[in-house]
Parts: C-alpha cells; sequence; structure tokens
C-alpha cells in the first residue's frame, strides 16, 4: 500500500493539511490586489500554501498567475529570462502562439529562442546584448500588464531575497509599483534577516510596500486528525499520545511532521507502539545527524554557548547571572551574538523567548546537553 504521508517537495490536495484560515485570507488579499510579503522558515510550507491557494483561485475566479522560483539566481540577465520564462509558461499555449502573443503585445527586438529538454518541456529564453539588458528587463516586467487587462493576475517570487545581489531591486520597485491594483505581487523566502531589512528599512525601495502575511505552524488539533485519518484509512493504528510526541519534538513544523509520520507509518503493520516510535525516531535523528554536526561546527564558540544558554533556559531569563557565569558568557556579548544568530536565521524569538528555528536541531541540541 502506499504511503499516505509525504515529504520533501510540494504538497498539495490529499496531502495538505488545514491551513483554512490562511487561504482564505491569502485568496481574499490576492483577489484585492493586495502586494504581499511572506516569511517563514525553511521547509514551512510556504510555497505550498501560496501554490494550493492559488490553484484554488484559477478555478474559483479564472485568476491567472506566473509563479517564478528565484533560487539560484545570480545575475540580471537570468533573472530576466526566468521571468520571462514563467510568463510563458503561464500562457499555457502552444510554442508559435506564445511567441506571436510576445511579439504582438511589447516591442521585444531581442528574439525568442525556445530550448526542448528531453522530457519535451520548453524553455524560453530572451537573446539581447548586455547593453539592452536595463531596457529588456524594463519591458519583460511589464508584460504580465498585458494580460492583466481582462484577467485577475498574480505573480508570486519565491525566494525573494535572491534579488539582493542583483543590483535591481530599486528598478523592480519603481516598476511594480505602476502595477497597483491591477496586479497582486507575493514576495516570499525564508530569509526572515535579509527580506525584513529590505521591507522594513526606510532606506530601501520596498519599504512599506506590502502586507506582511503571517504563516504559523499547524495546530496540534489539524494534525491530530490529518494523521489519524490516514493510518486508519489504510488500515493502520495510531495513539493520540504518540502523535503528541511526534509534535512535541517537530513543534508542528509541516517537513518534519510529514516525515516523522511517513516513516512512522512505514515501520507500522498493524498499530504504534513505544518500540517503533523510538525505532523511527532514533532513524530520523541519524538521517539528520550530518547536517547538524555541519551546522554546528559552522558556528563559532561564543555561539555555541549561547545556543546551548537557550536551550537549557528554554529560551527565557537568558540574562540570569548564574547560567551566564555557567557558560562564561559576558552580557555585552550575549547581546550581540543573539542579534549574529537572528540574523543568521539560526534563532527566532516571540515576545518573551528566543527558540532555534529549526526544531529538530533543537531536539538534537537538547540531547547534548543533559
Ligand atoms: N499544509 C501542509 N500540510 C501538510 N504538509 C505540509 C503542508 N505544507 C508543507 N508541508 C510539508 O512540508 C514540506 C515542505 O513544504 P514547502 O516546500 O511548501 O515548504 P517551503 O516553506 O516552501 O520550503 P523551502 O524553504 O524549502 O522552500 C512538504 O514536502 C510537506 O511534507
Ligand atoms: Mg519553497
Amino acid at each position: 500500500m502506499k504511503n499516505p504521508f509525504y515529504y520533501g517537495g510540494i504538497v498539495s490536495r490529499e496531502y495538505f493539511c488545514n491551513r483554512e484560515k490562511e487561504i482564505k485570507e491569502l485568496k481574499k488579499d490576492i483577489l484585492n490586489g493586495l502586494n504581499i510579503l511572506i516569511y517563514a522558515p525553511r521547509r514551512f510550507g510556504k510555497t505550498s500554501l501560496v501554490l494550493h491557494s492559488l490553484e484554488e483561485l484559477k478555478e474559483e475566479e479564472n485568476l491567472k498567475y506566473i509563479f517564478v522560483d528565484l533560487i539560484g539566481i545570480s545575475s540580471k540577465e537570468e533573472f530576466i529570462n526566468e521571468y520571462f520564462n514563467a510568463i510563458a509558461q503561464s500562457l499555457k499555449k502552444p510554442i508559435d502562439k506564445v511567441i506571436k502573443f510576445f511579439k504582438s503585445v511589447a516591442k521585444l527586438k531581442p528574439s525568442i529562442k525556445v530550448i526542448v529538454d528531453e522530457l519535451g518541456k520548453s524553455r524560453f529564453q530572451l537573446e539581447f546584448s548586455p547593453e539592452k539588458a536595463v531596457e529588456t528587463l524594463d519591458e519583460v516586467l511589464d508584460l504580465p500588464l498585458f494580460y492583466a487587462k481582462e484577467d485577475k493576475i498574480c505573480v508570486v517570487f519565491d525566494e525573494f531575497q535572491e534579488i539582493e545581489a542583483l543590483g535591481i531591486e530599486n528598478k523592480l520597485r519603481a516598476k511594480l509599483q505602476h502595477h497597483s491594483n491591477k496586479i497582486s505581487y507575493v514576495f516570499m523566502g525564508s530569509k526572515k534577516g535579509i527580506l525584513k531589512k529590505m521591507f522594513q528599512d526606510k532606506t530601501r525601495a520596498f519599504y512599506r510596500s506590502v502586507k506582511h502575511f503571517q504563516i504559523k505552524e499547524i495546530l496540534e488539533k489539524d494534525w491530530t486528525k490529518f494523521i489519524q485519518e490516514k493510518f486508519e484509512k489504510t488500515g493502520k493504528k495510531i495513539d493520540k499520545n504518540f502523535i503528541k510526541e511526534i509534535l512535541s519534538i517537530t513543534r508542528g513544523f509541516p517537513y518534519y511532521t510529514q516525515q516523522f509520520a511517513y516513516e512512522l507509518w512505514e515501520n507500522t503493520e498493524k498499530e504504534v507502539n513505544e518500540e517503533i516510535f523510538q525505532k523511527t525516531l532514533k532513524l530520523i535523528m541519524e538521517r539528520e545527524e550530518d547536517l547538524f554536526a555541519t551546522e554546528w561546527d559552522n558556528l563559532t564558540t561564543n555561539q555555541k554557548k549561547v545556543l546551548k544558554l537557550i536551550v537549557e533556559k528554554n529560551g527565557q531569563n537568558l540574562y540570569d547571572e548564574k547560567a551566564l557565569a555557567k557558560y562564561e558568557i559576558k552580557v555585552g556579548s550575549l547581546r550581540k551574538i543573539l542579534q549574529i544568530l537572528l540574523d543568521k536565521d539560526i534563532i527566532d524569538k516571540t515576545e518573551d523567548r528566543y527558540y532555534l528555528q529549526d526544531p529538530l536541531f533543537e531536539y538534537w541540541l537538547r540531547q547534548r546537553i543533559y
């Protein structure tokens, strides 16, 4: 029988758990033409949430969307081509029709090249000389406007923080602000430190140009229903307490929770018991071990001390004298190191406590303290 859980790529339909409130709000904002910023840690389910909502809007409201993944983009030219290709793909028309469309709407002087890969999938590229890059960028940025005439449009820039290194932030902002009400832009990414600066720093182009959209962990009651139903439908059983235990380790982080459920299901013939649970936990931790060890090695001694302090004190009362003495940290350097760890997206904080962003990394470290 097929495992009813999945982790790794984007999830939708039967693999998608709840998030109903977020979907409803996001859909409303997109239809209203708002520009939205979504940041959340790695593997938190950002891409899945946004694509799920867009697919629903496509069916219900005939919305058209363009999805651009900016991961790995390292130059203006690459950005132009990635964006152009995303626009072309979203037209969902035969190649000759796509080319005809572009020729009819834009002055695009550069020639359009189509590359077909082994799987028969086509990729659209523009050929232009380096001197024409700025001009071409201008034109490409305005392209979505041409179908915005009749349709509702949403453009998603996934991993938007990558834009920072390309030197096109000002240009992008200047162009996109003229599209307001016609196109809803969704900017998302996992580098909270960088994204916050881009959107909250007064000197930056995108300052205060978006609605900050919060996504939280999926709730215990939603996970419980999701996991229990999937076990039952496939003829297996899991007690609520085990789900509670999973969530106490994964904190409801979508990726890790699905991973845990997936492996637990694999290891279970009829019903989950303590032995199976422990075996699964061990397996998952062994698999992540290398990654966490490398992450740990990349930290300075002081950063390591502060992380231990956070885990030991559960992120609260860090300035407690005894604890500082135990780890030989000075008050002044604690403040600095906390900021560095925040900037590096290793830790985060709520109103009253600090915590490690990655719940399994925190669990791994906890095992090494006590
Ligand atoms: N709503 C959900 N219900 C169940 N599982 C989910 C949900 N959202 C995400 N997941 C799990 O998390 C994994 C990662 O999801 P996704 O790729 O959408 O996250 P992301 O935040 O975009 O990650 P990245 O930072 O790597 O881009 C999925 O493979 C799936 O296992
Ligand atoms: Mg993603």
